[in-house]
């Protein structure tokens, strides 16, 4: 079936035992068993849980997976994913990831012996370059958080696999919905449920999506090893926001088209705006290659500090705060807010400047976003 369709039934049949419609919360840590090891599929709720059952049905059928695992957080996930490589193992990441996976590499991972480089994936030279005898994994987003800048997946996965490197994909800021990693070559991708997915902003969620049994066994034992599970109300919430993915993301893709080419006519005010939609985006062509939109997730440089500060100050429609694909529109400073704990060189060389205002439009009437931006511009 179609994708929307998908997203409305698979794993949300109406409940057998009622005919709710909609996917029962399963508030229950363990479960009744008839006699010694006679149950009905069911143990203990961190190992498995009807309501996050039917949102891992759910989640793989949407990025083309047969398997998913839904976890505590977007963090829980990539944590849990980078469970499964060794201590010696090595780790070629994008050089422009989500604060919060370099912070978890860099002072968290490091210390339990696993290595990592940061490479612009971008070029796949530079990724080549950066891989060791020792490298198990190439770790990308694409776009990448907050530049925009695009990973081409299919020959990254094929870089990969000739070496027996597996090539896991963070597809937080497309969703299934506008790019499905798995069917361009990648073998694990990962997800902040809490971005679109949900949706609403109401729940921290993470998942992962792959295709491999032996490593699905070994994630599912790992999930269950460690215990970052998404619980039984959380993951309904994904269940409920999953329903309209399909019709929020075709709308965040309008607004974002509509409030991209708005700052790029603002010249006087706006230096540069990273939005993979505009044909001035380097990777235009790659972006219209991999994705079937190009989402809500816009970054503009003000050119300074005082600047930044000036917009996010004056916004009224646009909350200022962290995250991202809710229904409403958030404004941020990444250099101050999600990438806070990059270094400061670092975060310079990629663009990620004082002056950068991220937005991640949400599906509010377009023409009340670039007003609020329009009056909020007018002050620098
Ligand atoms: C691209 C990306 N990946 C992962 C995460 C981490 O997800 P969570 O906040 O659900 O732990 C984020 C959070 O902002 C993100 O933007």
């Amino acid at each position: 079936m179609g994708f929307a369709t998908d997203a409305i039934h698979i794993g949300q049949e109406p409940d057998p035992a009622t005919g709710a419609i909609t996917v029962p919360i399963y508030q229950t840590s363990t479960f009744a068993q008839e006699e010694l090891g006679k149950h009905k599929g069911y143990e203990y709720a961190r190992t498995s849980n009807p309501t996050r059952a039917a949102l891992e049905r759910n989640l793989a059928a949407l990025e083309g997976a047969r398997f998913s695992f839904a976890f505590a957080s977007g963090m829980a996930a990539i944590n849990c994913l980078m469970s499964l490589l060794k201590s010696g193992d090595h780790v070629v990441a994008g050089h422009n990831l989500y604060g919060g996976s370099f912070r978890l590499f860099e002072r968290v991972l490091k210390d339990f012996g696993l290595t990592f480089s940061y490479a612009n994936t971008c070029r796949l030279q530079e990724v080549e370059q950066a891989i060791r005898p020792n490298t198990r994994m190439i770790f990308i987003e694409t776009p990448t958080n907050p530049i925009m800048e695009i990973t081409d997946i299919v020959s990254t996965g094929s870089l990969a696999h000739v070496r027996g490197i597996r090539l896991a994909v963070d597809n937080t800021f497309m969703s299934p919905y506008f790019q499905r990693p798995l069917g361009l070559g990648a073998d694990l991708v990962v997800h902040s449920t809490t971005k679109y997915l949900n949706g609403h902003s109401d729940g921290v969620g993470g998942a992962i999506m792959l295709n491999d049994d032996a490593l699905a066994e070994r994630l599912k034992f790992l999930q269950n090893a460690a215990g970052a599970i998404l619980g039984p109300f959380d993951s309904w919430l994904v269940l409920r926001g999953v329903k309209t993915l399909a019709v929020r993301m075709e709308q965040h893709n309008r607004n974002g088209m509509a409030v991209a080419r708005f700052l790029q006519g603002c010249h006087s005010k706006i230096k540069r705006v990273y939005y993979p939609g505009l044909p001035s985006h380097p990777q235009h062509e790659l972006a219209k290659r991999q994705m079937t939109g190009f989402g809500g997730m816009i970054s503009f440089e003000t050119g300074s500090l005082a600047n930044a500060r000036k917009v996010l100050k004056s916004v009224r429609l646009c909350s200022l705060a962290e995250s991202l694909g809710g229904v409403e529109t958030l404004i941020s400073h990444p250099a101050s807010m999600t990438h806070a704990s990059v270094p400061p060189e670092h975060r310079n060389r990629l663009g990620i400047t004082e002056g950068l205002v991220r937005i991640s439009v949400g599906i509010e009437d377009v023409e009340d976003i670039i007003a609020d931006l329009d009056r909020a511009l007018g002050g620098i």
